[in-house]
């Protein structure tokens, strides 16, 4: 979306609400200009979350300066306008268009920013930005700083204290307005129906590749402008691979396939994940797997409300699935026993979910710092609840009919006030309704 959203109201209430938390201090948001890739090709680019967040700016080569309660308050330095590399790269809007049409203050070519910053951090006692690692903006962050305290001469003054910006943004974005609930949902709708799509379009002989395929078109069929994160279709013993990139094997006919793929809406991203039989049917030993993932991930749901804390969530599951993996004869021995020594994450190495929102995932923070205590859910936060069982196939102490097996089930799940909603609910979960939805049959 190269066009000014009609409502540019969003952003300047995003920034309203900053504002009223960050007196007396500026950020620096900033998007390298877009890489290019053996010397002429590009890559696809997708503007920082926050900097998208703040000011709905979506061409790289942007640095966005706040000074809430100065003059100006918003400036952005952004890319000339330049009709030769626009035939070559496509439209820019240029300093004086994106001042009018995202309404900042006061807007500049990328090219002064080192000349003008120095000036509007005058007088600004902390500032928020997030250093990079080898990041050319950090080394022009650093010359500022140097910049400003030599320019303060012999007053003793010391560097402008940096916060990080990520930390203190995700504190805002971490709870969810009724815009960003919009368009949530909207991601959870059609990352659900792109998984539909997809369940009814799998079959044996096929590509891992040509399954991701069908689900980017699928999701790119209903607006998303790409995918939330890259998804990742394991069959068989890759589900378990828990970051699995290859999605090059061929689907075999008695395996599970574990789909963990989402699209993006206005920049908010569903993360779905689903696993099931190819050939459409549950054979004895990957339903029996599965139940008890399934059990779990209901369960820990179930428990979702203001004031829970997030840690709560994670326990539940890590008892629940230590009792599966006993059941299923994966491991012996004192449940108390095992889970102290942490044996049960041979199986279930992951966290219970995370954040949700523009980043998949999302900021925002889960422990107090101080305290070290679990943080509490809040209506408006959205997390993914996503259990999982992951049995690699070369595992000698699990029977041979589950070696293989990796499931796991993630929904997004919205605090409300007296309770939550699932906004993947529409995505089907149930033996029965899997086994209906898959579309090839044997
Ligand atoms: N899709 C990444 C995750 O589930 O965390
Ligand atoms: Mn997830
Ligand atoms: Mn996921």
């Amino acid at each position: 979306m190269r066009t000014p959203l009609e409502n540019m109201k969003l952003f300047a209430d995003r920034r309203q609400k900053l504002a009223g938390m960050m007196q007396g201090s500026a950020l620096i948001l900033s998007a390298p200009e877009e890489t290019i890739r053996n010397g002429s090709v590009h890559n696809s680019f997708r503007q920082d979350s926050n900097l998208y967040y703040l000011t709905g700016y979506e061409e790289s080569g942007t640095i966005f300066v706040f000074r809430p309660g100065m003059t100006p308050e918003t400036v952005m330095f952004v890319r000339k306008k330049d009709t030769e590399r626009e035939t070559w790269d496509g439209f820019r809007f240029g300093p004086d268009e994106a001042q009018k049409q995202f309404r900042m203050d006061k807007t500049y070519p990328i090219e002064d920013f080192s000349k003008e910053i120095c000036g509007l951090l005058k007088g600004v006692d902390k500032l928020y930005y997030r250093f990079y690692k080898n990041a050319e903006m950090d080394t022009k962050i650093r010359e500022t700083l140097l910049d400003l305290k030599v320019s303060q001469g012999r007053s003793g003054f010391g560097l402008l204290p940096v916060f990080d910006s990520d930390e203190f943004l995700g504190e805002l974005r971490v709870i969810k307005s009724e815009a960003d609930i919009l368009n949530h949902r909207r991601a959870c709708e059609l990352t659900c129906e792109a998984h539909i799509e997809t369940m009814k379009y799998v079959k044996p002989g096929m590509s891992e590749r040509e399954v991701h395929g069908y689900f980017i078109y699928q999701i790119m069929k209903r607006g998303a402008a790409r995918e939330g994160y890259g998804g990742i279709f394991a069959s068989g013993a890759n589900a378990c691979t828990l970051h699995y990139v290859f999605n090059d094997a061929t689907l075999k006919n008695n395996e599970l396939l574990l789909v963990d793929a989402a699209g993006e809406h206005n920049y908010f991203t569903s993360d779905i994940t689903r696993s099931y039989p190819i050939n459409g049917k549950f054979t004895d030993a990957q339903a029996q797997v599965y139940e008890g993932v399934l059990k779990v991930q209901k369960t820990v749901i179930s428990m979702v409300k203001p004031g829970l804390p997030f840690q709560e969530m994670h326990d539940t599951a890590s008892s629940m699935l230590t009792d599966l993996m006993l059941d299923l004869g994966l491991l012996s021995g004192r449940k108390d026993d095992i889970m102290k020594s942490g044996q049960h994450k041979k199986y279930y190495p992951h966290g219970i979910g995370h954040f949700l929102g523009m980043d998949v995932h999302d900021s925002g923070l889960y422990f107090n710092k101080k305290s070290g205590e679990s943080r509490k859910i809040e209506a408006g936060m959205v997390f993914t609840v996503e259990p999982g069982l992951y049995i690699p196939a070369n595992d000698h102490a699990a029977s041979a009919e589950y070696r293989g097996i990796g499931i796991r089930i993630e929904d997004n799940i919205l605090v409300t006030h007296n309770g939550h909603e699932n906004m993947t609910q529409r995505c089907p979960k149930e033996i029965a309704d899997l086994e209906r939805t898959v579309g090839y049959k044997n």
